[in-house]
């Protein structure tokens, strides 16, 4: 499948994404799909050389154009286990008050600047979604990396990058409650 991944100098991306109709149509299920594929193959290196784009471990429905809250997510963790999930109209139910950052920053499919510094996130956050790719209701409790990823993603849906939670000032300023990894 071939999808055209849009760029942060498109003004859409800044657009906030409406909610999803549920149960989801089949349209819907088979963009997620698609676009699951789309970050399995990004992270084969043969198919994304040979394709010339990026590895992505989180894509929204936005960067493919379209107005939609809901993002798929794949990687393999620490512990050699897949994070996969494809969620329709996620809700952050709960966020800590510590922090959590990137040491050498976040990246992003739509974003070819390198941007520098730190993105301030919640160090550990409960999200509640419909999952699509196990047709259910969630509820995720996520840490660290696995928060990190989600925020990201989720703020897609509100036409908010990364580079937005980079201190202009001071970009390599570490919280006071923020760990590093
Ligand atoms: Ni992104």
């Amino acid at each position: 499948m071939k999808l055209k991944i849009i760029k942060d100098s498109n003004p859409i991306m800044r657009k906030k994404s409406l909610p999803v109709d549920l149960p989801l149509s089949k349209e819907d299920k088979d963009t997620l799909d698609n676009m699951l594929n789309y970050l399995k193959l990004s992270q084969d290196e043969e198919y994304a050389k040979k394709h010339n784009i990026r590895s992505g471990v989180g894509l929204a429905a936005i960067q493919i154009g379209l107005l939609k809250r809901m993002f798929v997510i794949y990687y393999e963790n620490q512990d050699n286990e897949i994070v996969q999930y494809q969620l329709v109209n996620p809700k952050i139910i709960e966020t800590s008050i510590r922090h959590v950052a990137l040491s050498n920053g976040e990246g992003c499919l739509s974003v070819d600047k390198d941007y520098k510094g730190l993105s301030h996130r919640y160090y550990k956050i409960k999200m509640t979604a419909f999952d699509a790719l196990t047709n259910q209701d969630i509820t995720i409790t996520a840490r660290g990396f696995d928060a990190i990823v989600l925020q990201h993603e989720y703020d897609h849906l509100d036409g908010i990058f990364f580079y937005d939670r980079i201190d202009k000032k001071n970009p390599n300023l570490q919280l006071q409650d923020e760990e590093l990894i």
